[in-house]
């Protein structure tokens, strides 16, 4: 049978995802291509020549990503630090931004041993999943209130436990309720969430719109309806000295710290932009007693 140069059939995808408008065409291209021949991305190189049906398959995958179909849903994973989590219709894709997150987190954490962590609004359950493995002494607990997001999440808690992970307490819930998670109040050390925030309304590309989930997403006419009450929820949860890291839209950028800072209780608030420069994240400490 026929062999074709794959970096020929790469630079074809590339070209066709471009036209269509799709934001990383090389990546996305490189992306499918390993996934149809099984490789990782690196390892392209290392395959000169594929078969046509190869070709074919690429092809057709590159049609269902020009048409906006997110690429994580074609693959069926996504990254967060050293994992991968399983991702497809009826849960949020990780977004390579929330990786600041986790890197803040496990950075504030270095010097707590068996440290208590929550992630409130864990969608795959992504960020616990990944604070789990870099932390294997960690206890941590993660909440969900959409059941088929929450059931993506088991799913990967499962197959993470069954690599040798320490399990992860994964939750039903809603973090506007005041009794959530209440046996933990004033002993956990750190707080992660990664909210929706996006003002209601607010024009979001084809690809957003119809495949991440609505909930997940949007989050009232200003997009802080969620993090209002996840505010309220981590002051309750957080021992003193503990931290808080939020993600926020990048039009948040002040009210989100404004509303952390108006919590007496929490002390050294700061802002943290991502790699393009645009404010993502803030972060804020629960006041020692003393
Ligand atoms: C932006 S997604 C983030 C998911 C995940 N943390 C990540 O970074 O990929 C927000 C998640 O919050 C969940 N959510 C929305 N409102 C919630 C609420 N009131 N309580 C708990 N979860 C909520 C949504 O269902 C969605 O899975």
């Amino acid at each position: 049978m026929s062999k074709q140069p794959l970096r020929l059939a790469v630079a074809e995808a590339e070209r066709i995802l471009r036209e269509a408008g799709v934001a990383s065409p090389r990546a996305d291209a490189e992306l499918l291509a390993a996934h149809v021949v099984g490789v990782e991305r690196t390892k392209l190189t290392m395959v000169p020549l594929v078969s046509v049906s190869v070709v074919e398959e690429l092809h057709r995958l590159v049609r269902e990503r020009s048409k906006g179909i997110p690429l994580q849903h074609i693959t069926g994973w996504a990254a967060m630090g050293a994992i991968t989590v399983s991702v497809g219709p009826g849960v949020f894709v990780p977004r390579p931004e929330t990786e600041l997150l986790l890197a803040w987190g496990l950075a504030h954490l270095r010097r707590t041993r068996q440290p208590t962590i929550v992630d409130l609004c864990t969608g795959s359950g992504v960020l616990a999943l990944a604070f789990a493995n870099a932390r294997p002494d960690a206890s941590v607990h993660a909440v969900e209130r959409d059941p088929s997001a929450l059931a993506w999440a088991r799913r990967n808690a499962n197959a993470l436990v069954g690599a040798g992970d320490r399990p992860v307490d994964l939750r039903f819930g809603d973090v506007g309720d005041p009794e959530l998670l209440a046996e933990l109040d004033g002993t956990v050390d750190l707080v992660v969430c990664n909210p929706p925030y996006v003002p209601e309304g607010t024009p979001v590309p084809v690809e957003v719109a119809e495949h991440d989930p609505h909930a997940a997403v949007f989050s009232g006419l200003d997009g802080m309806d969620t993090i209002r009450h996840v505010v309220h929820c981590a002051v309750r949860l957080l021992r003193p000295g503990g931290a808080l890291a939020l993600e926020h839209d990048d039009t948040h950028g002040e009210a989100v710290p404004e509303l952390l800072r108006a919590r007496q209780v929490l002390t050294e608030v700061a802002d943290h932009p991502d790699l393009a420069g645009r404010p993502r994240f803030a972060t804020a400490l629960r006041r020692s007693l003393s």
